[in-house]
């Protein structure tokens, strides 16, 4: 494997430590019965965005990107951040939004994960 492969694998790795910092950092809240987003939510956005705008220029590949795909995942990674931070907002301020936008978090997570694999 030339240099740029690996080190292009390496981002993907620190990619997918975002998503799983992000989607844990939800489990725990579900599994707590909490039902609101975190600062550790926040960071899985930040890690997995950064990582994911990286590997969206055309280096260390071959193929052609699926720009669709990738144009999809940062919509849906905005919303998921503009969703964090307003249940993080909202929850300081001592009035926290209903238990349905945490579980629209999770599956909009989910849902990044399945089209990155499935699509
Ligand atoms: C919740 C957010 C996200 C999740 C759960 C997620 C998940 C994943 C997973 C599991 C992979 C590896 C699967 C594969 O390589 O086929 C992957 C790869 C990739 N992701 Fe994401 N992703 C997210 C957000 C983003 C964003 C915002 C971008 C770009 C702006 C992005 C760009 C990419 C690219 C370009 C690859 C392909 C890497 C390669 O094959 O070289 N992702 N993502």
């Amino acid at each position: 494997m030339a240099a740029l492969e690996v080190l292009r694998s390496i981002v993907v790795v620190i990619h997918l430590v975002g998503f799983a910092v992000m989607f844990g950092a939800w489990a725990v809240e579900a599994a707590a019965r909490r039902f609101q987003a975190t600062r550790l939510m926040d960071f899985g956005v930040l890690i997995s965005g950064v990582a994911g705008l990286a590997l969206a220029a055309p280096w260390g590949v071959d193929g052609e990107l699926n720009y669709v795909k990738i144009g999809i995942k940062l919509v849906v990674l905005i919303v998921i951040g503009g969703l964090i931070g307003a249940s993080t907002g909202r929850a300081k301020k001592g009035r926290p939004l209903p238990s349905w936008v945490f579980w629209l978090i999770g599956a909009l997570i989910l849902f990044n994960a399945a089209i990155a694999v499935i699509w």
